[in-house]
């Protein structure tokens, strides 16, 4: 061993290499809607859209969360450090192209992000797609995470660009997990509130994790 440890968003993305490549050769096409399930959103997308490299980028490094009352930001565009809990990968590791108009709400102490909504452009050319939403364990149950999809979906034009997202038990932090049952209602709760259709998830992702959800605004 060279001194590199395995982290989790890099054994999740290791989990979405090996998926893909058996995609690719046509084996085992049930394997596609595993990793729907069981990948985090925002690490799936990262390294099946070339935003992160799980092999060359160094591990992730967090930031303490200083004191203060968190400042929400619609739109992230300072040069900040993350805490950890705010997202499965260190947002600020992406190397994301314009046309993926990734996009980040941020909820800021100091210049530390302590909570974070983000979304880019579907890859399927359509639409907006609700990659990750999280806030630092020592700011959760405040309205941190209402405050930020609402200031998030508010930021754009959900009639013109619908938004999803699918919730599955992938959504997860690392370092303090809420137990599923407890995620899974808080993201029911969060997503109608600001505004989203909130149903159960399609039949294949279901099929894996069945409390698995999926929020849409702006279709229809
Ligand atoms: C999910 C998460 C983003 C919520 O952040 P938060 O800032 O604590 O959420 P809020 O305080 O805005 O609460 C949102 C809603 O969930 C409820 N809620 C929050 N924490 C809760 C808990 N521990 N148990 C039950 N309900 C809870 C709130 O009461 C609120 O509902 P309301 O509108 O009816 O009052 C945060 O817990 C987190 O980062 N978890 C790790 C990532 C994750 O699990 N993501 C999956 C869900 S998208």
């Amino acid at each position: 061993m060279n001194g590199r440890h395995l982290t989790a968003p890099a054994v999740a993305a290791g989990m979405v290499v090996v998926l893909s490549a058996l995609s690719a050769f046509g084996i085992f096409p049930a394997l596609v809607a595993v990793g729907a399930a069981l990948l985090p959103a925002l690490v799936r997308e990262a390294v099946r859209r070339d935003w992160w490299d799980p092999v060359t980028v160094p591990d992730p490094r967090y930031a303490s969360v200083p004191a203060g009352a968190p400042t929400v930001h619609p739109r992230l565009d300072a040069d900040v450090s993350i805490a950890a809990g705010v997202a499965a990968l260190p947002l600020t590791s992406l190397r994301t192209r314009p046309g993926d108009r990734l996009s980040v709400t941020a909820a800021v102490v100091q210049d530390v992000v302590v909570g974070a909504v983000v979304s880019a452009a579907s890859a399927a050319g359509h639409g907006r797609q609700i990659l990750s939403v999280g806030v630092a364990p020592v700011h959760r149950g405040h309205g941190l995470a209402a405050a930020m999809l609402e200031a998030h979906v508010a930021s754009f034009r959900p009639a013109d660009e619908p938004m999803s997202a699918t919730v599955t038990v992938a959504e997860r932090d690392w370092v303090d997990p809420q137990e599923q049952s407890v995620r899974v209602s808080i993201a029911r709760r969060l997503f109608q509130r600001a505004g989203f259709t909130v149903r159960p998830a399609d039949g294949s992702v279901r099929a894996i994790d069945p409390l698995a959800l999926a929020a849409v605004i702006g279709q229809g």
